[in-house]
């Protein structure tokens, strides 16, 4: 490289579930390079992630995924100045992939090594500036203010937390058993629409703008924690045609959809007037749902930041962005090991 002087550049590397990515960013908010190497036509034969299929998938194209991510940002290593890696939570063998990656780089090319926390990092994408039209100027881009309230909803995790400063968080609420995108993968089976289940319920759901069909909402209580796994028991009868017969499959999916939309959006709402708020910050796999987009900006108090699809899947950008603001605090030692049940706030 280097043309014009540029700020600092941070290599993220991600690897905790069946995504295999890597991405550069500038100062914690421009994307240099964003690459995603995703297994799903792998796992999909079999109805979910097996996590040996992953690791040794993550081990077959982590190099060539990071090379690419170097290439596409037009950068040398020299230029860099730390390797971040996801240190947890994830699976095991897959997570240990990235580590090791990570630490033979940054040994090798001498840099930092940061590990960072995949769900923090789900909330910094929505620091990441929205790529701008080519040679245009930027779309009035802010980052969010603090305090956020950030809602992360991915297959394994569902949480609602109070996001204080960088590195101040505290958990306001998360699922009692499944988490939102599970629930949405395993009615995408029930419905017979295949793997992952949220797209798919998402463009059946299209179909059906208006349902009769209702679902129950698990609001349990004032508190900010969810539950839907009684959601998928009540998906099961009416597919198994206990209650009646069985409404199409697009209006089974359009009511099940509103009612994990309507129980997140409300909450997140709710959280974000109590705590006063300053941004809600969406993230995470399930953030894509255009549904749930709608609801959480009509619903809230405050102003909604939602990252570009690409950047609520898992991705490296993240990773590196959370690197960039958290820099000093998550400095790790060349010895690093993966922490598949690694706790945030
Ligand atoms: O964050 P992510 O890529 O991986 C995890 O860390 O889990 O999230 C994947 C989850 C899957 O459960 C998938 O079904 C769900 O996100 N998902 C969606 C949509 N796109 C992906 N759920 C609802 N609507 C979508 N459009
Ligand atoms: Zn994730």
């Amino acid at each position: 490289m280097s043309d014009a002087a540029t700020g600092r550049l941070i290599l993220g590397i991600e690897t905790s579930c069946d995504e295999t990515a890597a991405a550069v960013v500038e100062d914690g908010r421009q994307l240099r390079s964003n690459v995603v190497a995703s297994q799903f036509h792998l796992h999909a034969q079999y109805g979910g992630i097996v996590p040996e299929v992953a690791s040794r998938h993550h081990l077959e194209v982590v190099l060539q995924v990071i090379d690419a991510a170097i290439a596409e940002a037009g950068v040398a290593w020299r230029d860099l100045a730390a390797v971040a890696v996801t240190a947890g939570p994830g699976l095991a063998g897959a997570l240990l992939v990235g580590v090791n990656t990570a630490k033979a780089l940054a040994y090798a090319h001498d840099l930092p090594l940061l590990a960072v926390n995949h769900l923090e990092a789900h909330l910094y994408a929505n620091w990441i500036e929205p790529e701008r039209p080519s040679g245009g100027e930027s779309r009035g881009y802010r980052v969010p203010e603090l305090p956020a309230v950030g809602l992360i909803v991915s297959g394994g995790h569902t949480d609602l937390v109070l996001m204080r400063d960088h590195g101040n968080c505290r958990r306001l609420g998360r699922t009692r058993d499944d988490a939102a995108g599970e629930a949405f993968d395993k009615v995408g089976r029930l419905l017979g629409l295949g793997f992952p289940g949220g797209p798919a319920i998402e463009r059946a759901a299209r179909a059906a703008p208006r349902t009769r069909t209702k679902f129950p909402r698990a609001w349990l209580k004032d508190s900010d924690d969810f539950s839907f796994s009684g959601l998928k028991t009540s998906v099961l009868h009416v597919v198994r045609g206990e209650t009646g017969a069985p409404p199409p499959i697009p209006e089974i999916a359009a009511a099940f959809q509103s009612s994990v939309v309507d129980v997140l959006s409300t909450k997140a709402a709710q959280a974000a007037l109590r705590e006063r708020a300053r941004s809600v910050l969406l993230s995470g796999g399930v953030a894509a749902n255009g549904a749930l987009r709608a609801a959480v900006i009509e619903r809230s108090p405050a102003p909604v930041f939602v990252p570009p699809p690409v950047l609520c899947t898992d991705n490296g950008a993240m990773i590196a962005a959370c690197a960039h603001y958290r820099f000093d605090a998550l400095r790790a030692r060349l010895d690093l090991d993966p922490q598949p049940g690694m706790k945030f706030c």
